[in-house]
């Protein structure tokens, strides 16, 4: 039998309370091991698909699992780390009990997670922040922190939704290095970005949503091959991004 696959998401609806369908009858499969990107433009769903899968957004119906267990379930969310797009910090915690309380959530005795917590400090640079709480960080540093605190507990499946939004340059070569080293080890990624250089370089396979459905899916190079474009700016333009481009056409004709 194979292995399951990281996320299995199957006939995932999401209708919000005021009517918004942010999904529609999704289908989706990552499989174990990928550097995973999805990429759509604003209001596509990305982040409401992520939130189904971490628990944080209930779906309205469909099936979530993650390496074959339930989503939402225990086994689930250990298994999960989130960066999410808009940082969630307690503004009462320094950066070193935001990580130590953090792995005591995620079932890290305290001395691990102590350990842990340092080792996750220099990773992203925050040693002379250690004891500073979060709204005193610059947005970067927030930004270094989501990160830290969502690989602390060495999660199967991390899910980065723009997790290079605002962030400098440096950090953004020193972030991918180390999250190249987290998929060698074998550590299943998902990503969103606007960025498509960034997730053409990183991903091994996108996939496109829009409207909240999956509108294709491929490696970077077969998206080009089957929508005969030379760059994934113009897969993406032909497919996502193609009623608003026609609008801005048909505005500057008039
Ligand atoms: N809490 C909410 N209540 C009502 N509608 C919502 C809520 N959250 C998101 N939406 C709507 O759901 C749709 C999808 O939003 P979502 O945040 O998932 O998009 P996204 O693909 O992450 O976009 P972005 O690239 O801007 O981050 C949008 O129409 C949005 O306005
Ligand atoms: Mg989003």
């Amino acid at each position: 039998m194979n292995p399951p696959a990281a996320l299995d998401i199957k006939g995932l609806t999401k209708r919000y309370g005021d009517g918004t369908l942010a999904l529609d009858d999704l289908d989706l499969e990552v499989p174990d091991g990928s550097f995973f990107g999805l990429l759509g433009p604003n209001g596509a769903g990305k982040t409401t698909l992520i939130g189904a899968v971490c628990n944080l957004v209930r779906p309205t119906s469909g099936e979530i699992r993650v390496f074959g267990n339930p989503g939402g379930g225990m086994m689930a969310r250990r298994m999960i780390g989130i960066a999410e797009q808009e940082p969630n910090l307690d503004k009462f915690l320094t950066v070193y009990e935001t990580l130590l309380y953090h792995g005591g959530y995620y079932g890290m005795g305290r001395e691990e997670a102590g350990e842990r917590a340092e080792q996750m400090i220099d990773a992203f640079d925050l040693r002379n922040k250690r004891d500073v709480e979060a709204p005193k960080l610059s947005g970067g540093m927030r930004r270094r922190l989501l990160l830290a605190r969502a690989l602390l507990h060495r999660p199967n499946l991390v899910i980065l939704d723009e997790p290079t939004a605002g962030v400098d340059l440096e950090l953004r070569h020193e972030l991918w290095s180390y999250i190249r080293v987290l998929h060698e080890q074998g550590t299943t990624i998902l990503l969103t970005t606007h960025y498509l250089e960034e997730a053409e370089a990183l991903c091994d396979e996108i996939a496109l949503i829009s409207g909240g459905k999956i509108v294709a899916r491929d490696t970077a190079a077969g998206l080009k091959v089957s929508h005969g474009a030379e760059t994934l700016e113009q897969v993406y333009l032909k497919t996502v991004a193609g009623g608003r481009i026609a609008l801005a056409e048909e505005a500057a004709r008039a």
